[in-house]
């Protein structure tokens, strides 16, 4: 048996490896062109950081797939299942760069100042620039997907799961702001906007290689049901975070959350035990909030035990989706599938 600390050094060195790799590839897949501001608005923020768990999960499942032995494998000519190469890289990065669009839109509609330890985008710019970076990168990842040179069929499947999840995404981050104005959100309805704003995208991760690599329907299923699973879950995860972790380490603004009147697992669970979620925080300026009000607020959170419930359900919706890797290949890239999938619920930020 392994003990935890080893099993999550064994993900982290994993997801590093892989992340000096894809921070790499997206320099040339995104230089800076005229105009020159839209283009370093663009790639600040990927620039700036960002743990790359998505393009990992891309990678990985590639190599699950294909049996490649990790580190000898060259992902930009990256064996399909039936010999042709394709450049499996570039498909890293057009998640990575979806994931940091997304980001910037975000911080827009969550009026949030910090992102990846940097001022988020529209406050280093303008909010005229950020919007046009966050569209630059949205239409530029179909651009990068196109040049992983698969078969045109295989490329059209994956084209296809990547408009539907943008689509998804905007879906479920439009029911997030609308949930701020409606106290009474149950846990089934958060879970489906969270399926849609954040689960969707590992679900593309999971999946879009297997369509690129030519992978059987059923496997393809149960990777996209594993994206599901492990996404929803991560979503938690950063719910939890939001409360608990200082924003030095985590990169953003602590208590975002409960200053916006976000709906999240925890703030249902706290209102069904009577709890007056809204009345926690008595400021709607993030700035404004201090750390003694959002220690207060998570204490009365933790005594009734939204924290621990909503990371119950986390491990829960984890369990269900390392199941579903057992249509792979057994080999050491699904191992570390599995432990990414519970790095996504342990992870400190
Ligand atoms: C943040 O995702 C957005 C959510 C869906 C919660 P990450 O926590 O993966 O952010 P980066 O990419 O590492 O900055
Ligand atoms: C983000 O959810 C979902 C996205 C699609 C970006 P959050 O609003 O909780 O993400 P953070 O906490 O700002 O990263
Ligand atoms: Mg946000
Ligand atoms: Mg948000
Ligand atoms: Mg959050």
């Amino acid at each position: 048996m392994t003990s935890p600390e080893a099993r999550e050094k064994a993900v982290t060195d994993a997801v590093a490896y892989r992340r000096e790799l894809v921070n790499e590839a997206i320099v040339e897949q995104l230089p800076v062109e005229h105009p020159e501001r839209l283009y370093e608005a663009s790639r600040y923020l990927l620039d700036a950081g960002g743990k790359r768990l998505r393009p990992a999960m891309v990678l990985l499942v590639g190599e699950a797939l294909s049996d490649v032995v990790p580190r000898s494998v060259d992902y930009r000519a990256f064996p399909a299942l039936d010999g042709d190469d394709i450049d499996l890289m570039a498909a890293a990065v057009s998640i990575e760069v979806i994931q940091t669009f997304t980001l910037i839109h975000d911080d827009i509609m969550d009026d949030d100042d910090l992102r990846r330890g940097v001022p988020s985008v529209h406050r280093e710019f303008d909010l005229s620039t950020a919007i046009l970076a966050g569209d630059t990168l949205y239409s530029s990842a179909f651009e990068i997907m196109l040049r992983a040179g698969a078969t045109p069929d295989r490329a059209l499947s994956a084209m296809d799961v990547l408009a539907t999840t943008c689509t998804e995404i905007c879906e479920g981050q439009a029911l997030d702001v609308e949930f701020e104005n409606r106290p009474d959100v149950t846990t089934e309805e958060y879970l489906e906007m969270v399926r849609k704003k954040t689960a969707v995208l590992y679900a593309a991760a999971a999946v879009i290689p297997a369509h690129l690599l030519g992978a059987d329907d059923e496997v393809a299923e149960a990777l996209y049901g594993y994206g599901i699973d492990v996404g929803q879950a991560f979503q938690i995860q950063d719910d939890v975070l939001d409360l608990t972790v200082p924003s030095e380490v985590l990169g953003k603004q602590r208590g975002s959350d409960l200053v916006e009147n976000k709906r999240t697992i925890i703030t249902v669970h706290a209102r069904q035990q009577g709890i007056d979620v809204d009345g926690l925080i008595g400021t709607d300026d993030v700035d404004a909030v201090t750390e003694a009000e959002i220690d207060a607020a998570v204490d009365r959170l933790h005594e009734a035990g939204s924290i621990e419930y909503a990371s119950q359900h986390a491990r829960e919706l984890t369990e269900r989706g390392k199941e579903r890797l057992s249509v792979l290949p057994d080999n050491e890239s699904r191992t570390r599938l599995e432990q990414l999938a519970d790095y996504l619920i342990e992870r400190g930020y």
